[in-house]
């Protein structure tokens, strides 16, 4: 199983998310926190990386904020696209590696939400990433992500 290919699990993920926050009450804050960083940050447009089956993006969306998102695995754009619009929200969502995509507009904020960076395991796709979204980026703009260190028991 390739821990960083997403296209199997695509139709499945959002199951995962809700078993692994069953007893966690933090979930809410966790969105309000991407929330608040796109209503600081995200004037000139938003962007959700690795937006996955769009557990963010919608959130943004249904908060007023229609971001852009894109992600390495077809089937995981594909799965929040259709939540999207489900939803009566026509988003931009694009599959895309984040080490090299270029959006037809400019952010001034992106995030990389949960585990998204973690995916890049080596310091060069890591470095690759960052100067690939700077150019995605206006001047000022702004990038949020975050790093943990995994739980075995969570990832078994
Ligand atoms: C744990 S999921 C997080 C999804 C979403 N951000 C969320 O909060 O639910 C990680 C996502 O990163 C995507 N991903 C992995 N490597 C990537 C890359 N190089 N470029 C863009 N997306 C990538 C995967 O396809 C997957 O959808």
């Amino acid at each position: 199983m390739d821990l960083h290919d997403f296209d199997d699990v695509a139709e499945n993920y959002d199951l995962y998310l809700e078993e692994m926050y069953r007893n966690e009450d933090n979930h809410a804050g966790f969105l309000d926190f991407y929330l608040d960083f796109a209503k600081e940050y995200g004037k000139d447009g938003v962007i959700d990386i690795a937006c996955g089956t769009g557990a963010v993006l919608l959130y943004l969306a249904q908060h007023g904020i229609f971001a852009d998102g894109t992600d390495l695995s077809e089937a995981m754009c594909r799965v929040a696209g259709e939540k999207a619009r489900r939803e009566g929200f026509d988003l931009n969502i694009f599959p895309a590696n984040m080490t090299e995509f270029r959006s037809s507009r400019k952010y001034s904020c992106a995030i990389i939400a949960r585990s998204g960076f973690m995916h890049l395991i080596t310091p060069e796709l890591q470095r690759a990433a960052l100067l690939n979204i700077r150019e995605n980026l206006v001047d000022g703009g702004m990038l949020t992500f975050n790093t943990f260190d995994p739980h075995p028991v969570f990832q078994a």
